[in-house]
């Protein structure tokens, strides 16, 4: 019993001083970020992304609807906080709207200048200023309230 022990808690001892040279796990969100990406990203994934990437749809196995499905991706890594120029998501979102690739994709209204800026701070680390962060808002309840128009005139529309 006594070796055993000893044993034990050599190896313990071995393992919490031997460090892997994984890459750093990305940090946690600030409470300001956390804040941010409630008022800001969220409603615009809600209006433009949910009902493929969401609880009903799953496509390319990624959900967007919270934060820690958001950060742990699809298929692929959606993005890095601080990394804004090597992210999957940001990419697909910045391409040219006539790219297949696109998101959302080309038939789907696309998201305007403010929300796609508003991303970029956000995966950028930076604080989403006011400035940005009004239009945006502005832009995402303006698309929120056509996509609830649409499906009243159409309420057998196939999504
Ligand atoms: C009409 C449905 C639809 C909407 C809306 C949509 N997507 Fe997609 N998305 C897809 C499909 C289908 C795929 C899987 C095939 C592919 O990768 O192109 C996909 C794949 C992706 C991927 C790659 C996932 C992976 O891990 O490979 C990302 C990132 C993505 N979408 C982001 C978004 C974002 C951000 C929005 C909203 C701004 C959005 N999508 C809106 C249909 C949609």
């Amino acid at each position: 019993m006594r070796i055993s022990l000893l044993l034990f808690s050599s190896a313990a001892l071995v393992a919490a001083t031997y460090t892997p040279k994984k890459p750093e796990p990305a940090k946690p969100l600030t409470a300001a970020q956390k804040a941010d990406y409630a008022k800001v990203i969220q409603p615009i994934f809600d209006a433009h992304c949910v009902s493929c990437h969401g609880p009903k749809k799953e496509k390319g196995k990624l959900r967007l609807d919270t934060l820690e499905a958001t950060l742990k991706g699809g298929k692929n890594p959606t993005f890095v906080i601080g990394k804004p120029d090597s992210s999957m998501l940001l990419s697909r979102v910045f391409l040219d709207r006539t790219a297949g690739d696109v998101m959302p994709p080309k038939a789907e209204k696309p998201l305007t200048e403010k929300q796609k800026e508003a991303l970029y701070a956000f995966v950028g680390g930076q604080p989403i200023a006011d400035e940005l962060a009004k239009p945006a808002i502005a832009d995402t309840k303006a698309a929120a309230a056509a996509a609830k128009d649409a499906s009243k005139d159409a309420p057998k529309a196939k999504k």
